[in-house]
């Protein structure tokens, strides 16, 4: 089975939220999907949005939303997060005792199921859990903020989940998340990435819609 085709989508946590409409229609032309990030100050340090922001977006966009549940317990809302129009709903696998569970739950209301892992959790512990899981997002920082350096080292996950992507005949897609700008963005295209999610280095640019269009460009998207 060949691998996903490259996909970028631009965070709104980087976005000025009381400009929403127009953060979004700006990147509109260019975007595949729009990540959301959920932090509740408990699993990561930082407090954001729930589905009222992601039901906000889903009126104002039509690209898939892509949320990143970065909250402990994250499957006592997984029904919250599909109502409000999630059509990705990634959780992480530090925060649930039993994800192949959570994993179904995604799938089962019609969802396509994400699973993150923190650096510092191994990608081995992960890979039981592929045939279950629609996308699978390596964190390239610490969660919790945006604006962060990328960690190179997080590269060989990436590499570890293509090879066993290939190796086993499976589909799911492998998304990076922070610090992503056009050079890491190339080199994580390099080491099988295909979903790029970036925060600053497109809300933040002087020019949005130029800075997508380069990072398109550098990932063949
Ligand atoms: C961090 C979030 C990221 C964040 C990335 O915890 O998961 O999605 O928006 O932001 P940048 O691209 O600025 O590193
Ligand atoms: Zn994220």
């Amino acid at each position: 089975m060949s691998a996903p085709s490259p996909r970028v989508a631009p965070s709104i946590l980087s976005a000025d939220l009381a400009r929403l409409p127009a953060e979004l229609a700006i990147v509109d032309p260019l975007r595949d999907w729009v990540h959301c990030d959920v932090m509740d100050n408990h699993f990561v340090p930082n407090l954001t949005f729930g589905p009222m922001v992601v039901e906000a977006a889903r009126r104002l966009t039509s690209a898939p939303l892509d949320v990143h549940l970065m909250i402990e317990k994250p499957w006592t809302t997984l029904e919250a997060f599909r109502r409000a129009g999630a059509d990705t709903v990634i959780v992480h696998l530090e925060a649930c005792p039993q994800p192949a569970e959570v994993l179904r739950r995604i799938r089962g209301s019609g969802a396509r199921a994400g699973l993150a892992i923190k650096p510092g959790t191994p990608y081995a512990s992960a890979a039981p859990l592929l045939p279950e899981l629609d996308q699978l997002l390596v964190m390239t920082v610490e969660p919790g903020f945006g604006g962060q350096a990328f960690m190179p080292e997080m590269l060989d996950k990436v590499r570890a989940a293509a090879a066993d992507r290939a190796a086993h005949g499976l589909a799911f897609a492998i998304e990076v998340d922070g610090g992503i700008h056009d050079e890491t963005a190339r080199a994580a295209r390099a080491a099988g990435a295909d979903v790029f999610v970036a925060g600053h280095a497109i809300f933040r640019a002087p020019e949005p819609i130029k800075a997508l269009a380069a990072l398109r460009a550098a990932v063949g998207a």
